[in-house]
Order: structure tokens, then C-alpha cells, then sequence
């Protein structure tokens, strides 16, 4: 398609853009706005009522999610909370994440088998999100089974039963997080929940259902991404072993390691957009309303912009992979899931070197936006 009609209309009339250079164009172009998810849940909302059911819950929380908003909401939240992912405050969160993860890798080091996902690329960014946020133990497990539950909400097709399911998740997360907050009202502590109830106290410049649509987006965003880009990472190595063997030998590679692996499998293989205005692409009219799909995995495959695209070179130059998108969507944790990912991978490759897939029937977690697997076992 790529080669062919890399700007693609399907029989639903969506577009599909794959080439690097259009999407990385229309990334920037400000005839096209984010995905408007609450109006099209919104539109459900009267067929489920007739059921006595509704969509409130989770057309109130995802009305104020960055990733919907456009400017000046968009600016005023974004840079509200940017200097929490500002790298050199994701950079003091090294030493931490080195310690969680040298701790799962004691949990599993003397096992005959491990599963990657659940018990290494699951609980690493759980408990760093958690951290960032002040989210208490207690309330971290339950939270992390409703984000995996809600993270199917970026995908175009939600059947309106998984719609309805996930309402009642973001009515669940919203009570806990409502907790934590009335918790934190009382003890300030040193992380984003605190930080969230000041700026709303002093300078009304948040209400209190942004403070907890932040709370529950970022909770979302920040763990399934990141174990996909570890669960990925890792099976992409484990299927080429001669590039393992390079990052075993000389683990300052990680860094440009980590870039590699986030354009050959990326975490996130799609995005939304809506177009505002009537658009022309390579001869194609793209109407005002019309949604396109802009497939990022593509995009990061493309021969136009990737000598031998489909080689995996941990130690390629010049990687400028839209893993992460651009424009002003552009990913807030960008920088918190590379040293998520660099510390990850570094550590299992130095500390359990011999890692071999111990299946030949890998499983695919059901997304059509995220790419990840639902287990990694080795052994
Ligand atoms: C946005 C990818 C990790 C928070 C995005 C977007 C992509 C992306 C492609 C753009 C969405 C769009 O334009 O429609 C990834 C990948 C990750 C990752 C591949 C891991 C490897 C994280 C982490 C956090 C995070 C760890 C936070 C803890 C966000 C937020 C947005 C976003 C808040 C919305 C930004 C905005 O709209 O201004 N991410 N992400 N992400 N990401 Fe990530």
C-alpha cells in the first residue's frame, strides 16, 4: 500500500496515510486536529440509553485527555504538567527504575522459565507511573487492571459493549483516584497529585475533573506503551541474535539500541486524525470531517526515509522514527519510556544473557492501534 496508494481511502472512507513524509507533514499541518473521541461517543450515547446504560463516565473523563484537546486547552495542561517529563526530571527517576528492575530480576533469576511480560515489562512501568503520580500500593494492582482494560479506547472500533465496559472502569478509576487526592489534600507529598491540587488551589488554573482525567489518562498511557516497547524490544532481539550479542559487548549501544527498536516494532503502529479543512494529498481530495488513520509502523519501514528498512541495525544513524508521533501531540512520556526502555532491556540482556523464546506460538495482544504481545515466555 505503502508503494502503491500510500494515500488510501477504504471502503468505510477513512484515509490511510503510510509514507514517512506525508504523515510526518500532516503530523504539523494545522488543518487536521486530534481524533474528537468524546463526540463520537457522544453520537453512541442515545442507542445505549434506550438500555439503561450510558457513556458519561468516560465522555466526561476523556473530554479533557491531551491527546482530544486542541489549543488553548491543549497548551494550558500540556505545560502544566510537561516539567514532570522534562528530562532532567525523568533523569533523577534513573537510579530508580535501575532499582525496581534489578529487583524483578532477582524475583526471576533462579526460575527455570519466566514470562517477560507479566513478571518484568508489566510491573516496571506500573510502579514508575504510580511513583510519578502517588498512587499508594494498595490502590496500584486494581489500577493497572482497569488501564489495561481502558487502553483499547485509542482504537477506531469499539464495539459498544467494550464501550460500556469501559465506562464503568473509568468510573471505578475515577472513585480511587478521588481517594488518592483527598488523601493528598490532607498530607501533600512530593509528587504530580500534590503538585495538581496546588496549581488548582493557587492560580484556579485546573478544575478538579482535569486533575483527575490527567490522573487517569496518564496511568494509561504511560504502562501498556512501555511494555510493548520491552516486550517487543525483547523478542525482536531474541530473533536476532547476532545484534544481542553487540549490546551484551558494549551496553552503551542502549541508547541508540532503544531508538532502533522503537522504529522496527513500534508500540504504537496507528494514530487518528480529523481534517478541519478540505485537504489535497498527492491528488487525493481529503474532505472537512474526514478521519484518517496514520500508520506510524509504516511510516518507520519507509525505504524513502530507512536504508533497508526491514534490517535491524542496533547501531543505525540518523534515526528519526515517529515512534512517538510529532507536532503537539508529540508523546509527553517520550523520554520516561526511552530510560524505561534502556535500563529494561540493558539489564535483561547483561543479567540473563542466555535467554532463549521458549514457544513457537507467540500470542498478540487485540489491538489494532498498539502492538504488543500478551506473553514473552523464555527460558
Ligand atoms: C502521546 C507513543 C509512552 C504519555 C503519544 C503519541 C504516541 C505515543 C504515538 C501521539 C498520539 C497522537 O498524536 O494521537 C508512545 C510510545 C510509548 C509512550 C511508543 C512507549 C514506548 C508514554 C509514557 C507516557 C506517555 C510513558 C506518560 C507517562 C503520553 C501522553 C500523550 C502521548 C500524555 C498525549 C500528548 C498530547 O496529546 O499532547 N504517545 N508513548 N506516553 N503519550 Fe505516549
Amino acid at each position: 500500500l505503502r508503494a502503491e496508494e500510500p494515500v488510501h481511502r477504504t471502503f468505510l472512507g477513512t484515509w490511510v496515510l503510510t509514507s514517512y513524509d506525508d504523515i510526518k507533514f500532516l503530523l504539523r499541518d494545522p488543518r487536521f486536529c486530534s481524533d474528537n473521541l468524546p463526540e463520537r461517543l457522544n453520537n453512541k450515547t442515545s442507542y445505549l440509553e434506550n438500555r439503561h446504560q450510558n457513556l458519561n463516565a468516560l465522555v466526561g473523563a476523556s473530554s479533557k485527555w491531551l491527546t482530544f484537546l486542541e489549543p488553548p486547552d491543549h497548551t494550558r495542561i500540556r505545560s502544566l504538567i510537561g516539567g514532570v517529563f522534562h528530562p532532567e526530571m525523568v533523569e533523577r527517576l534513573r537510579p530508580e527504575i535501575q532499582e525496581i528492575m534489578d529487583k524483578l530480576i532477582e524475583n526471576v533469576q533462579r526460575k527455570d522459565s519466566i514470562d517477560i511480560i507479566s513478571e518484568i515489562a508489566y510491573p516496571l512501568p506500573m510502579y514508575i507511573i504510580s511513583k510519578i503520580l502517588g498512587v499508594p500500593k494498595e490502590f496500584q494492582n486494581q489500577m493497572h487492571d482497569w488501564a489495561d482494560d481502558i487502553s483499547g479506547i485509542f482504537c477506531q472500533f469499539n464495539s459498544l459493549s467494550d464501550l460500556a465496559r469501559m465506562n464503568e472502569t473509568v468510573l471505578k478509576f475515577t472513585e480511587s483516584f478521588r481517594e488518592v487526592i483527598v488523601q493528598r489534600e490532607k498530607e501533600p507529598q512530593q509528587d504530580l497529585i500534590s503538585f495538581l491540587i496546588t496549581a488548582r488551589n493557587e492560580g484556579d488554573k485546573l478544575t478538579n475533573d482535569e486533575i483527575l482525567s490527567i490522573c487517569i489518562l496518564l496511568f494509561i498511557t504511560g504502562e501498556e506503551t512501555t511494555v510493548n516497547l520491552i516486550g517487543n524490544g525483547m523478542l525482536t532481539l531474541l530473533h536476532h541474535p547476532d545484534q544481542r550479542e553487540k549490546l551484551k559487548r558494549q551496553p552503551t549501544m542502549i541508547y541508540n539500541a532503544i531508538e532502533e527498536l522503537l522504529r522496527y516494532d513500534s508500540p504504537v503502529q496507528a494514530i487518528s486524525r480529523i481534517a478541519i479543512k478540505d485537504v489535497e494529498i498527492r491528488g487525493k481530495e481529503i474532505k472537512a470531517g474526514d478521519r484518517i488513520t496514520m500508520y506510524l509502523g509504516a511510516a518507520n519501514r519507509d525505504p524513502k526515509q530507512f536504508s533497508e528498512p526491514d534490517c535491524l541495525d542496533l547501531t543505525r544513524a540518523d534515526n528519526r522514527h515517529l515512534a512517538f508521533a510529532g507536532g503537539i501531540h508529540y508523546c509527553l512520556g517520550a523520554v520516561l519510556a526511552r530510560v524505561q526502555g534502556q535500563v529494561a532491556i540493558n539489564t535483561l540482556i547483561q543479567r540473563l544473557p542466555n535467554l532463549q523464546l521458549a514457544t513457537n506460538t507467540l500470542e498478540w495482544r487485540n489491538h489494532s492501534f498498539l502492538r504488543g504481545l500478551k506473553a514473552l515466555p523464555v527460558n
